[in-house]
C-alpha cells in the first residue's frame, strides 16, 4: 500500500520507518528541512535504538522518502497523523495547533477513497471534529500509539494491541466489525495496513472514536497512577521508617497488582504522561466529568514532590546546598532516550542549582538537547569528568553504563564520597563497602533486627 505519515518526530519518524518496515511505500512529511534531510539520508534524527537500522533500510531500498510538502502524500491509501499534542503554555489544555495545521496542509490533497489515521494524542471528541471538517468520501479513523520511547521499533512492529476507532456506520453493528470489517470501510484500510501484525496476533479492537481517543490517555493515567501509589508509599516510609522498594516488591508478588510502574523513585516526565494527565483533566473539566479524575491532579502533584524530596535528600546528605559541588548522572527522562522534556532528572538538576549547588550534568545521549533546554547547568560529557572533585553524586537517570560504575574507582576521585540514588537503582550495600555514604528515595536501606535470627541484622533494600 502507499502510505503518508505527517509528523515525523518520536511518533513519526518510527512509524513510517516501521510501515515501510510492513511492505509499504511511504512518504513522511515534517515542516522541518533539516529533519527531513537528515530523514532521508537514512539517518535518525534523535536517539531510539533500532531505528537507524530500520531508515537506512528502508531509505536504501527506496520504499521510505520524507519531504517538507503535503502535496507528496497525494495517491496514498492511508495518511497518518503523527504529530505533537503538546501541553499550552499557561494551562493543561493540549495544544492542538500542530494537528490542525498538518490536515489544513493535506486536505487539498485527498481523494474520495482515502482514510486519514489520527495517532496522535488527543482530547476525547477530536476525532468527530475532523471527521467533520474531511472532504466528501474521506473516512477517518483514530489508532492510537501506545509505544514507549527507547523501545519503539519493537514497540511499532510488535504492538501489545491495536485499537481502532471508526466511524459511527462502521460499529453499529456491534462485535460484527471486529470479525468482518466492511469492504471499503476505516477498519478494513487498517486492517491492511496492518496485516502482517494482525498476521502474528495481534489482538484488535474496532470501537467508536471516543472509546479509542479515551484508550491512549485512560492508559497512560493508570499509568502515571501506579508510578505515584508507589511514590506516595514512599512519603509514607520515610516517615514512618519503612522500606518502599521492599514494600513494593511485596505488592509485586500478587499478580492482580504486579510489580510494572512501580519503581520507586524520582518519578515519571517525557513528552506524554506528565502532559496526558493534564490534559485529560482539563478535557474532562470541559465535559463537566472534572471529579471523576480529580485524583490526576494528586498523582501530578505526588510526583512532584519526588523531586523536593530529591533535593531535600541531597541536601541533609550534604549538610546543605548552597556552593557544593554535585554531579547529576543522567538527563534524558528515562534511560536508553535522549528525550529531556518534562525530564525528572534535568529538573532535579535545576532544583539543585536553584538552591546554590554548583551543579555538573552528565548523560550518555542527552547533552545536546539538555544544554539547549538548560544553557544555565553546566554539562560533562564523561562520569569521571563530572564526578572530580564533587561533594556529591546524584544518580537521576538510571542509564545501565551508570548501574555498572565502580563505587572504589568513584571515590578516588570525588571530593566526599557522597550517593544519593533517586532511582533505587544501584546496589547501595556495595557502595557502601566501598566508603560511601549511600541514601536512596524511599526509605530503602533500612536496617532492622530480624527477630528469627537473634544478633542478626537484616538489611533491606
Ligand atoms: C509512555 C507510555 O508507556 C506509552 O505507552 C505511551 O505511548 C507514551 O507514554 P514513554 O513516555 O516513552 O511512554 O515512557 P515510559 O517508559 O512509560 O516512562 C515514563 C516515565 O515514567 C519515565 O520518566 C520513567 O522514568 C518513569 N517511570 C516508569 C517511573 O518513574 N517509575 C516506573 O516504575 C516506571
Amino acid at each position: 500500500m502507499k502510505v503518508s505519515v505527517h509528523g515525523c518526530g518520536y511518533l513519526g519518524a518510527v512509524h513510517a520507518a516501521a510501515m515501510a518496515q510492513l511492505g509499504h511505500e511511504v512518504v513522511g512529511i515534517d515542516v522541518d528541512a533539516a529533519k527531513v534531510s537528515v530523514l532521508n539520508a537514512g539517518r535518525a534524527p534523535f536517539y531510539e535504538p533500532g531505528l537507524p537500522d530500520l531508515l537506512a533500510e528502508g531509505t536504501t531500498r527506496g520504499a521510505l522518502l520524507f519531504s517538507t510538502d503535503a502535496a507528496d502524500a497525494a495517491g496514498a491509501d492511508v495518511h497518518f497523523l503523527c504529530v505533537g499534542t503538546p501541553q499550552s503554555a499557561g494551562s493543561g489544555v493540549a495544544d492542538l495547533h500542530h494537528l490542525d495545521a498538518a490536515l489544513a496542509a493535506l486536505r487539498p490533497h485527498l481523494r474520495p477513497g482515502d482514510v486519514v489515521v489520527g495517532k496522535s494524542t488527543v482530547p476525547v471528541g477530536t476525532a468527530a471534529r475532523l471527521a467533520a471538517e474531511l472532504p466528501d468520501g474521506v473516512r477517518l479513523a483514530w489508532n492510537p500509539e501506545f509505544l514507549r520511547e527507547g523501545h519503539a521499533v519493537d514497540d511499532t512492529l510488535h504492538p501489545d494491541r491495536l485499537v481502532y476507532g471508526v466511524p459511527r456506520d462502521e460499529v453499529a453493528d456491534g462485535g460484527e466489525t471486529a470479525r468482518s470489517p466492511e469492504p471499503g470501510g476505516a477498519a478494513a484500510r487498517l486492517d491492511a495496513v496492518y496485516a502482517r501484525l494482525l498476521a502474528d496476533g495481534v489482538p484488535r479492537v474496532v470501537t467508536d472514536y471516543a472509546t479509542a481517543e479515551l484508550a491512549k490517555v485512560a492508559a497512560n493515567a493508570f499509568l502515571a497512577t501506579k508510578i505515584s501509589f508507589a511514590n506516595a508509599m514512599a512519603e509514607v516510609c520515610e516517615v514512618a521508617g519503612g522500606d518502599a522498594v521492599a514494600l513494593v516488591g511485596t505488592m509485586s508478588y500478587d499478580a492482580r497488582i504486579g510489580g510494572d510502574y512501580l519503581g520507586v523513585g524520582l518519578g515519571f516526565g517525557g513528552g506524554c504522561l506528565p502532559k496526558d494527565i493534564r490534559a485529560f483533566s482539563a478535557r474532562a473539566e470541559e465535559l463537566g466529568v472534572g471529579r471523576a479524575v480529580a485524583f490526576l491532579e494528586e498523582v501530578d502533584a505526588i510526583n512532584d514532590r519526588c523531586r523536593d524530596r530529591a533535593v531535600e535528600l541531597v541536601r541533609s546528605a550534604c549538610g546543605g546546598l548552597a556552593g557544593r559541588r554535585v554531579a547529576v548522572l543522567g538527563a534524558a527522562f528515562k534511560p536508553d532516550s535522549d528525550d529531556v522534556r518534562s525530564s525528572p532528572a534535568l529538573d532535579l538538576a535545576r532544583r539543585l542549582a536553584g538552591e546554590g549547588a554548583d551543579v555538573v550534568v552528565t548523560d550518555p545521549q542527552a547533552i545536546a538537547l539538555a544544554q539547549a533546554a538548560a544553557p544555565e547547568l553546566r554539562y560533562a560529557t564523561e562520569v569521571a569528568e563530572a564526578v572530580a572533585g564533587v561533594d556529591a553524586v546524584v544518580l537521576a537517570t538510571e542509564w545501565p553504563e551508570y548501574r555498572d560504575l565502580d563505587p572504589a574507582a568513584l571515590a578516588a576521585v570525588v571530593r566526599s564520597a557522597r550517593l544519593v540514588d533517586t532511582r533505587n537503582a544501584l546496589d547501595l550495600a556495595a557502595w557502601r563497602a566501598a566508603g560511601w555514604d549511600a541514601r536512596s528515595l524511599g526509605g530503602a536501606s533500612v536496617v532492622t533486627h530480624d527477630a528469627s535470627r537473634p544478633g542478626e541484622e537484616m538489611v533491606t533494600g
